[in-house]
């Protein structure tokens, strides 16, 4: 349960990667974490470590694109302060002239109308909370495109405009909207994901760079900006590794 009196911090795909860690360093910042994926034994650890590091967090499990279960979600929270959208990912690096329409639906299903349907059910508690944030977890694949990124770079483009849209529409009132764009960030999972468990595929993704970005990289620049005061609006947060110019410019030592 959460405690009236602490701030509470959802974050969505929460068991692995960029999410967990950012419920880590959440939890540390202060905020009662509740920690959300579809698998609830990966959130139930993680909340466990954070407890035992003696913060505060509760694993519930949730699937983003199913909205009744996302809506009684929202109803079980006593409050709600920030919003981490992280769940999200790719499906793929095919052409457009070759790539499934079913991964194009999947991931803007994932990382936009999951997106859509967390920031639509908890933006009442936000309000209400009087200092809300949302943070969307974009990518630099929201930004500008690279072969092969297709419906990924689509559907990320959709959660760049859909932060843009927000902030413009709910501008006046107390709650902030905050967009982190990563580059490469070396985690487990999200390139095996991608290469649908391809290790070898996966492993290329990040062949010869020296230092990908951690999980724990970005989880601190998400910590950063939720912890500004709140008059402060970071709109948009891009970050790299230093050996990554651009989407597709990126210096390898093979
Ligand atoms: N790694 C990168 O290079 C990179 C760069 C820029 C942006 N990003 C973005 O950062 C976010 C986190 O990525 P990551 O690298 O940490 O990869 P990851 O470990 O694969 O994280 C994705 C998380 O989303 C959850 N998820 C997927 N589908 C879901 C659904 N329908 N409902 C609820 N949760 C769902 C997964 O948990 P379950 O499977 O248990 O549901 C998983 O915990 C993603 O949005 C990704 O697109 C990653």
């Amino acid at each position: 349960m959460t405690t009236a009196r602490t701030p509470v911090a959802v974050v969505t795909g929460a068991g692995s990667g960029i999410g967990a860690a950012t419920a880590r360093q959440l939890a540390a910042a202060g905020f009662h974490v509740v920690l959300t994926a579809r698998r609830k034994d990966r959130i139930e650890a993680v909340a466990a470590e954070i407890t035992a590091a003696g913060h505060q967090s509760t694993a519930h499990p949730l699937d983003v694109t199913d909205r009744p279960a996302v809506d009684s979600f929202a109803a079980s929270l006593d409050r709600c302060d920030v919003l981490v959208n992280n769940a999200g990912g790719a499906l793929g690096a095919d052409p457009v002239a070759t790539g499934d329409p079913a991964d194009w639906r999947r991931m803007y299903e994932v990382n936009v109308i999951g997106t859509l349907n967390l920031t639509q059910a908890l933006l009442p508690a936000l309000t209400a909370s009087g200092d809300g944030t949302v943070v969307v977890l974009s990518s630099t694949a929201g930004l500008a495109t690279y072969e092969g990124g297709g419906g990924y770079v689509a559907a990320k483009h959709g959660a760049h405009v859909l932060a843009e849209t927000l902030r413009l529409e709910i501008v006046g009132t107390p709650v902030r909207v905050i967009e982190i764009a990563p580059g490469m960030v070396r985690t487990e999972e999200f390139a095996t994901t991608r290469f649908r468990g391809d290790t070898e595929k996966a492993a290329k993704v990040y062949a010869g760079v020296a230092e990908p970005l951690s999980a724990d990289d970005v989880a601190d620049t998400i910590t950063w900006a939720v912890t500004r005061p709140s008059h402060v609006n970071i709109d948009l947060l891009v970050v790299r590794p230093r050996a990554q110019a651009s989407n597709s410019k990126v210096h390898r030592e093979l």
